[in-house]
């Protein structure tokens, strides 16, 4: 399936439900790759990630999020890190981390997977750490749920553009 990329952007839904299939190893790499080519300040591409497969870790993640379901349902977690012994601006350095699993998200729409960006686990950081034995200067920034998605019809809203632009100086 070709998709264009302002197409992808637009029609990329959060995914949340997932059915029982595997996930390709081969579409694995290809979602880090394309992770992997995210743009970085200095190029210093200061992000990690932690595969999680294993279902007794994953049902570990689950527990660590009020979106428990989305987590017990996904066939594959991403845990992204910031690695900040490659850091050299925090908020550069996080924002760099965040077009890394923007970049991510949209080749999981490409491939015809789902995806559902977890924010809320990062209350429980230390649980998660603890639990996939990262060290110490990895830092949370998003914990990824992937699978296949169900078939479901899924929308979402955003705030139309004349209240984005704050002004225009010509
Ligand atoms: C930083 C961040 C944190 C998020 N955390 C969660 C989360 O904890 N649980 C969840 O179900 N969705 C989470 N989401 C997904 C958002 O709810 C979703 O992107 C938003 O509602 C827009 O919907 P869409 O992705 O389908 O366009 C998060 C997204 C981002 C970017």
């Amino acid at each position: 399936m070709e998709i264009k990329i302002t197409e992808a952007i637009k029609s990329r839904r959060s995914v949340r439900e997932f059915t029982a299939d595997l996930i390709a190893e081969a579409d694995l790499l290809k979602i880090i790759e394309a992770g992997r080519w995210a743009p970085s300040g200095l190029n210093n591409q200061p992000w990690k990630v932690v595969v999680v497969k294993n279902r007794e870790i994953i049902a570990g993640l689950a527990g660590c999020t009020k979106y428990w379901r989305v987590i017990s349902g996904c066939r594959v977690c991403l845990a992204v890190y910031y690695d900040e012994s490659k850091g050299y601006n925090e908020t550069k350095d996080i924002l760099a981390v965040g077009a890394f699993i923007q970049n991510m998200l949209l080749t999981v729409q490409e491939l015809g997977l789902g995806a559902c960006w977890l924010g809320e686990i990062l209350n429980q950081e230390n649980a998660v750490n603890n639990l996939l034995s990262v060290p110490d200067a990895y830092r949370l920034m998003a914990v990824i749920a992937l699978g296949n998605p169900t078939a479901k019809q899924r929308s979402s809203t955003r705030r139309p553009i004349n209240e984005i632009i704050y002004k225009t100086i010509d």
